[in-house]
């Protein structure tokens, strides 16, 4: 029974042809969908410079070179190689992603832009697929959002990453209705927060210069700063 609870609630639609649709056990937040193969066009078109303002985002985040970064729900790699340029040939960028078609496009344009330290890996539902303590941050760019065991994410998560570890959600501003994005593919700080810290995670800062997302950085509960 325990098993049951534990799962997202899932609620059948009235039409019975409609999609169920799964939410949060927590804050009752609707899944969103996983973006399917079909969407990389749109994760790579050329308004995503001015829309989101990805330099920026990285800016702040300031990446040093020989950090290891998990990418995780990677895409065709939009923002690893961004990042693979940063952390230097002593670093390592971990692309993760649940979709193998995904890591196909994104070990193409890897090879084409002869970049050497990304380094594709396979998830699942329920784990990013890497070492314990390998990360130094991990980084979700419109991601949490999709996935569908956000708990169990959440864990795998807290083991990648090291004691010191940042966990970054990158998310288009529910709080912001002016934001041209499907309401499920939005999230609002208060939801977040709902969600991660009973997952071992603390709200370090929220960052709220991009155009259309907040970035939203979290620690490991019981980290302190040196
Ligand atoms: C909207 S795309 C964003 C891609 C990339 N972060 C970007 O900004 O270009 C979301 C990605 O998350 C992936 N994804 C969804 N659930 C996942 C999970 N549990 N683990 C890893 N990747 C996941 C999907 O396959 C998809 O590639």
């Amino acid at each position: 029974m325990a098993y049951f609870l534990a799962l997202p609630a899932i609620l059948f639609a009235a039409a019975g042809n409609l999609p169920a649709q799964v939410r949060h056990p927590i804050s009752g937040r609707v899944i969103a969908p996983v973006m399917g193969a079909s969407g990389a066009d749109w994760l790579v078109r050329p308004e995503r410079e001015a829309e989101e303002n990805p330099e920026l985002a990285i800016k702040l985040l300031n990446f040093q070179p020989g950090m290891a970064v998990a990418d995780i729900g990677a895409g065709v790699g939009y923002y690893s190689l961004k990042i693979a340029s940063l952390v230097g040939h002593t670093g390592k960028v971990y692309a993760s992603d649940i979709q193998p078609e995904m890591l196909r496009m994104l070990r193409k344009r890897v090879e084409k832009a002869k970049v050497r330290n990304v380094v594709p890996v396979l998830a699942t539902e329920t784990s990013t697929g890497l070492e314990p303590g390998v990360a130094d941050l991990a980084l979700l760019v419109d991601v949490y959002h999709e996935f569908s065991r956000p708990q169990a994410m959440l864990k795998s998560l807290h083991q990648s990453l090291k004691p010191d570890g940042r966990l970054v959600l990158i998310e288009f501003r529910k709080e912001d209705p002016t934001v041209p994005i499907r309401e499920e593919h939005k999230m609002s700080v208060a939801t977040v927060k709902q969600e991660l810290e009973p997952e071992g995670f603390v709200l370090e800062k929220v960052l709220p210069d991009l155009p259309w997302q907040h970035i939203l950085i979290f620690r490991k509960a019981g980290y302190t700063s040196p």
